[in-house]
Parts: structure tokens; sequence; C-alpha cells
């Protein structure tokens, strides 16, 4: 090496030390920026940092959520919220759903009057709940993620979040209130299919790779935008099942369950969280300093910014009752740790605020903290040299590579749950029926935050792709029909079903040699989605009852957000499909399955129960499900799942075989090395998801029947072989004990795969 590459790679390592501080990513540069900034603010400009609102606040006119055109910002209102009240954030939507060129025009209005006509010049962050795409005119919709889990496959998560990410960036907008990692635990819960299902592991690798697909590593880059982890912690289970209501989760329970998927997320850089709106074993969680601050911040290491959800810090006043007004409740938050409030209507919390720093009651470092976070957060994504992207530099918006990949996710989620003597795939020229009121819905296909927070104009704004029956029609000339029962349009209930003419559908069953029965849901989100029961609607089940009584083989689509209880026909029909919430393109990969064209792969990421009592996960614990009891008469216990967790058919077969571990013993320092042969051993190629589970025998805390550790999708052509291998090591093998620390213990340990199972001992205990 000459003189001069020495000192240049002398340079380069100075300049990269000077540039990366001690804490973490965080650049010395900006640090300094963070800094300086925050040295010339005034408190008013700090907590107006701290303080977000939704676009209807600066919106013209008084209905502007009646999605009739013409919408308009009123700058007016955007020069009083950003230069009179110093707001730092907005958020949502309001009105008509917008281009990416009408969102450029909002966005550039907003960043052009805070940098402007603003002493700081400090950038706006627009967040917005791009969960399976943007809420844009065009906009690439995916399967939403209880159908990205069913796919089993984190590289299609990380690449349909990139997409996302990529056309959210095309409207201007740099940040998404997503992944969603709340456990998928109970089925009555309307936002179950929000989360990547009931399994911590799962919703765990699931919500890294989403990340790094939004985020990419770096959120200054013009394709990626900052991630939001939610709804931290415990949202997923309300003890009455309704959206927002009390849970009791014991702090073992809620370690051991709820806490991971978080922990995972925030190790892969998410830069920023959302608090769950309910409340856990009596403390809301947005008063929780324990979950915020201690846990969050402390044992997990969160840097970012904590924001709260809608108006949640009055709902300490008006929802939970711990505060008796909204300045008590906004100190209990900011003291607990948010950072950022989701006000979103008023700036009365910023009044508050402002007060609460003068009266003492909090100290004016701890609202530093939180504007350091914001603006740090601001800095990172290059706000400052870019405070909006230009939708002209997003050519790929929208366009067909992104509803393939769309396409693939579905293909690869869709769950075939049923397949009697193989009556699946169809043939072109088989004459269907198609019946039931999910069958020509683009709206139940999509679900909720699609478009629309409610999702109630998906069917006009995704008019030019497929519904079920278009799609089926675009494959075959074989299709009739008829709808029998219907969603009624316009009606608030989105829970809502009337019937149509169900005779009519069954007298057209006569001409036909299948029926296609599209049952399931509309689409809703948050309390609207409130079920009062969990069986499927009395007028769908007698569209089933009527379809199965023509005699004619039916073919049930389910296209629901949650498990409804179908036992009461399942028996009757031949062939099960499960499409959950599939997306803009779920219509043409459910055809492409039922015809053959593509092998179904998904499996399911939740229980499915089979009655409204059996409502619990499949690592329940021993005594959930006992088959008898010694003594007793009547006392069988037994749950029967409707269909198991990890449970899916292929149109071919697998045949697991020679599992092997490397030790029959090991302690807590060894790694274990698990390897098991798996064999295509049908006709056709088709993938498989190999689930590696491990069962801890006895421990000093009730252990579960089993626990997925690891798992991996694998692609075999017909009649070929692989060996699929897996290492477990101590972490595998913990739980959180009795002092809610985690600890492996000595004993004998379970590992299933497939059908097959081997048995070895751990020889040691030990405090993790
Ligand atoms: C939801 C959040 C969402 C927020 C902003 C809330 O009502 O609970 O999931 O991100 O609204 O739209």
């Amino acid at each position: 090496m000459n003189k001069l590459k020495i000192a240049a790679v002398f340079l380069f390592v100075a300049i990269s030390i000077g540039l990366y501080s001690a804490n973490g990513n965080k650049t010395n540069i900006e640090n300094e920026k963070v800094e300086k900034l925050l040295a010339q603010m005034t408190l008013e400009e700090k907590v107006g940092q701290m303080t977000q609102v939704t676009l209807e606040v600066v919106s013209k006119g008084d209905s502007p959520f009646n999605m009739k055109k013409p919408w308009a910002l009123d700058q007016e209102k955007v020069k009083d919220i950003i230069i009179n009240h110093h707001v730092g954030s907005v958020l949502n939507t309001a009105g008509e759903v917008r281009t990416p060129k009408e969102w450029y025009e909002v966005i550039k209005s907003i960043q052009d009057i805070a940098i402007n006509n603003t002493r700081l010049k400090i950038p706006v962050l627009y967040g917005i709940d791009a969960i399976h795409g943007m809420y844009s005119a065009g906009a690439t919709m995916f399967p939403q993620e209880i159908s990205m889990a069913a796919s089993w496959n984190p590289e299609l998560v990380r690449k349909s979040s990139e997409v996302i990410a990529y056309e959210t960036k095309a409207c201007g907008i740099p940040w998404t209130f997503n992944p969603t990692l709340d456990l998928g635990i109970d089925p009555r819960w309307p936002r179950m299919w929000e989360a990547y299902g009931e399994d911590p592991y799962l919703q765990s690798v699931m919500g890294v790779a989403s990340v790094k697909g939004y985020e990419g590593g770096d959120v200054s880059h013009p394709n990626h935008v900052a991630s939001c982890l939610k709804h931290y912690i415990g949202y997923g289970a309300p003890k009455s099942g309704k959206d927002r209501t009390p849970a009791w989760i014991p702090e073992t329970f809620l370690r051991e369950y709820f806490l991971p998927p978080f922990e995972a997320a925030v190790k892969a850089g998410a830069k920023s969280v959302m608090v769950n709106s309910g409340e856990i074993n009596g403390m809301p969680v947005h008063a929780s300093k324990k979950l915020l601050t201690d846990i969050l911040r402390g044992e997990l290491g969160f840097e970012g910014v904590i924001v709260t959800d809608w108006f949640d810090i009055n709902n300490l006043v008006e929802r939970h009752h711990i505060a008796a007004t909204q300045k008590e409740a906004a100190k209990l938050a900011i003291l607990a740790g948010i950072d950022m409030s989701m006000v979103p209507y008023d700036v009365e919390f910023t009044k508050n605020v402002i007060e609460l720093v003068k009266e003492g009651e909090i100290s004016e470092e701890r609202i530093n903290e939180s504007v350091r976070r914001i603006l740090q957060m601001k800095i990172e994504l290059g706000l400052f040299e870019n405070p909006y992207t230009d939708y002209k530099n997003y050519p790929e918006y929208g366009k067909e590579k992104h509803h393939q990949l769309a396409k693939v996710s579905a293909h690869e989620s869709i769950t075939l749950l049923k397949n009697e003597k193989d009556i699946l795939p169809l043939k072109k020229d088989a004459k269907i029926l198609v019946t039931g009121p999910n069958a020509n819905s683009m709206r139940s296909l999509n679900g909720g935050w699609t478009y629309t927070w409610q999702g109630e104009y998906t069917n006009k704004h995704a008019a030019n792709h497929n519904t079920i029956v278009e799609a089926l029609k675009a494959q075959s000339n074989s299709i009739l029909f008829e709808e029998g029962v219907r969603y009624p349009e316009g009606n608030p209930d989105y829970r809502a079903d009337e019937i149509v003419d169900i005779q009519k559908a069954v007298k057209a069953a006569k001409n036909v040699d299948y029926i296609v029965l599209c049952l399931g849901e509309n689409s809703y989100t948050e309390k609207p989605g409130d079920l009062d029961d969990l069986t499927l609607s009395a007028n769908q089940l007698a569209l089933a009852n009527a379809m199965i009584a023509t005699k004619k083989p039916v073919i049930l689509v389910l296209n629901e957000g949650r498990p409804r209880i179908i036992s009461s026909f399942e028996d009757k029909v031949k062939a099960v499909v499960q499409l959950y919430l599939p997306g803009n393109e779920g219509g043409n990969a459910f055809a492409d399955i039922l015809y053959g064209k593509v092998n179904p792969s998904g499996k399911l990421p939740y229980t499915y129960p089979r009655y409204v009592n059996d409502l619990i996960p499949y690592y329940h614990k021993f005594s959930a499900s006992t088959a008898h009891n010694d003594g007793n008469i009547n006392n069988n216990h037994e749950i029967k799942a409707q269909y198991a967790f990890g449970y899916g058919l292929s149109y071919t077969t697998f045949k697991y075989e020679d599992l092997a571990l490397s030790e029959t013993t090991i302690s807590t320092d060894d790694e274990l090395e698990v390897s098991i042969k798996v064999t295509n051993t049908g006709q056709r190629e088709g993938k498989e998801v190999v689930h590696l589970y491990t069962t801890d025998v006895v421990a000093s805390l009730s252990p579960s029947v089993k626990r997925l550790r690891k798992f991996e999708k694998i692609n075999l052509k017909a009649g070929e072989t692989t060996t699929v291998k897996f290492t477990i090591n101590k972490n595998d093998l913990s739980f959180i004990g009795h002092d809610n620390k985690p600890v492996v213990e000595a004993g004998e340990f379970i590992i299933s795969c497939g059908n097959l199972q081997q048995k070895f001992q751990l020889s040691d205990t030990k405090q993790l």
C-alpha cells in the first residue's frame, strides 16, 4: 500500500469513528444538530413537537371524513397549528382517496409552511396506517398480516413491506403505523387479523422481516419509511374479546408471550412504537411507567419515539377514569414515558403540558428527552434535507410487478383446510355455482385499513381488480353466480348481512357440478368490528345449509379476518379453503388454486376453534384439555380444534422421516442439532412448512403442551427429498419463571417435527 492509500484509509477510519458515537447508530453530527436545535427552542416549540393532529383538523369544510369531493387542505388552519401551536406531526387521511400527485400536493403544502414560515424550519413528521398498502388510488394492496403469517414466508413479508414503503414514499409520507405485533390470541377480538397470528415466535420472525422491509437499514433512503410497532403491549387479549376493553395478564405471561415480538422488532431497529389503547390489570398502558419506561426503554433498550394511540391521553379521563382532568392525564402519560400524543383533534394537550412544566409538575429535562427523540427521528428520515418526496420519482408505483408480488403472497397464504377425496383442484370445464356474500366483494377480500379506516369504499377503489367470481369467470366459461346473501351497501353496522334470494341459488345449483360457497365477514376494524357471537351469521348458515341440501358437492371458501365458528355444517362440505384477507389479488390467487395452476402451501397461523367456548391457543397448558379424569365420569374436557395451528393441506403429500438429534443429553452451554428428512411423495411439486416444536416435560411453572421454536418453508419437486436442519439452544428451552425472569430447567424435553418425536435431557438449570 502506498502512503497515499494508507493516509486515505486512516482518514476514512478516523471519520467513521468520529461519526459514530457510543450510543449506537446515532452520529455525532446528528446529536449536535439535535442539541443545537433544542438549545434554540422555546418550551412552546418543544411541546408542539410532541403533538400530533389528524389531517381532518386542517381540512376545509365541516365534514372532511365523508369522502365526497371536493376535499381541500385549509392553508390557514395549517398555518395556525404549525405557526401558532408549533405542531410537529400530522397523521391519517381525510376526504377522498388521493392519487400520489394529490398526496404530494398535500404534503408539500404542509411542509412548505413548516419550513418557510417558522423560525427553526423543523419539518413535519407525517404518519399513516399503510398496513397492507398505502391509502391511495392505484396502490398495491397486499394480503393483510394474518394472511402473510399463513404464508410462513418471512421473505415475502420483507418484500411486501418494501413495496408498501416505496408506494407510501411515492405519496410523500415517511412513516407507517405498522407492523402490528399484537398476539392474535382471541378470535373474538376484531383486530386479530391485523397481527401475525397467535404464536409469539412466528410473530417475532414476521415482525422483524416487516421492519427490515419498511426501513431497509436506512430510513433516509427515498424508498424506505420508518416503521411503528403496535400496539405495545397486551392489546390482543381483552378479557371480554371486545376492542379496547381491559385485559388481565399476569406479568409472567406478558413476558412469556406478548413481549418477545416487540423485543425482536426493537432489536431489528424499529424507529417508533405505538401504545396499547387498553388497560392491563387495571393499569392503562398509556400511564404505565413500568411498561413504557422500565421495560420498553430500560430492558429492551428502545431509543426511538413512543407515540400514543388515538385520543388516548384523553381516554385516561374518559375511558379509564384514572385521571380527573386532561391536565392530570397528560402528566401521567408523559411521566410514564410517552413522547408524542396523537391528540388528534385539538391542542389542549400542548396547553396543558406547557402549564405543567411551568408549574414544576414535569421537568423541562423530561420534555427535552422526548423532543430529542422526535428530532432525531426527523433527522434520520432525512426530512430536513428532503421534507417531501416527489411522486414522479416512483415509476413502479402500483405497477404490475408489485401486483404480481401481492398475488404470489396470496398464493402462498391461502390455506387448504379440507379436501375430501382430493376433490380439488377442479377442471376448467367443471360447471360451478358461485354463491355467498363474499363472492363478489373487493371490500371483504381486503378488510379494514384499505383506502380508508373501515375499508368501506374498497369496491369502488379496487373496481379494476377481480373479485372471486370475476377471477373464476376470467379462467372459465362455466361459472354461474347467485349471491344468496349479501352485505348491504351503506349500512354502518359492518356485521350486518341480508338474504337476497336463497331459493334462486338453490335453483341455479341444479345445473352445476360444484358449488363454491363464499362465506365470512365484511370489512371492519376496531370497535365497529366487535362481535356478540363468533358463530357465522344466521343468514350465512341458512345459505350453507340450503346449498348442502342440494346434494351438490360444496367447496366452502372462507374470507374472514378471524375464524368464525362453522362446526354445525363443516362435516357436510367436501372442501374448505381459507383465504383470510388476501388483498386485491386474492380473487385471482384463489382461482389459480381452485383450478390447480398453483399448489396451496399456506398453514394456519392460529388455532381454528370448533366451539365458541374453546378459544385457546395451541400452546395451552396440559390441564386445559384433558381426555379423561380418573375417578370421575362425564369429565371429558378434551378440546378438539376445528383445525390445528400450523395445519394446511397441499395437492401433493409429504413424508417426514429420520428425526435425529445430535445428542441425547446437552447442557445449557451446548447447542442441539436437529435434522429431519422430508420427501414429496405425491405427483406434483409443492411447498411444505416444516415446524419444530419443543415440550418441556416437567417444569416448576406448568409448561405448555408444546411451543414452536423454528420453522422453514421448503419447496420440493415430486419425488424429491431434502434434509432440514435446525439448531436449538437454551433460549429455545427457557420460560419465564415465578419471579418473572427467564429460566431453563434441567430434565426431559421432547422435540416434535411432523408426526415424529425425539427426547433428550438437559443436564443443568440456569437463570438467563
Ligand atoms: C388505531 C391505530 C392507528 C391509529 C391511527 C387508532 O385508532 O388503534 O392502530 O394506527 O388509530 O390511525
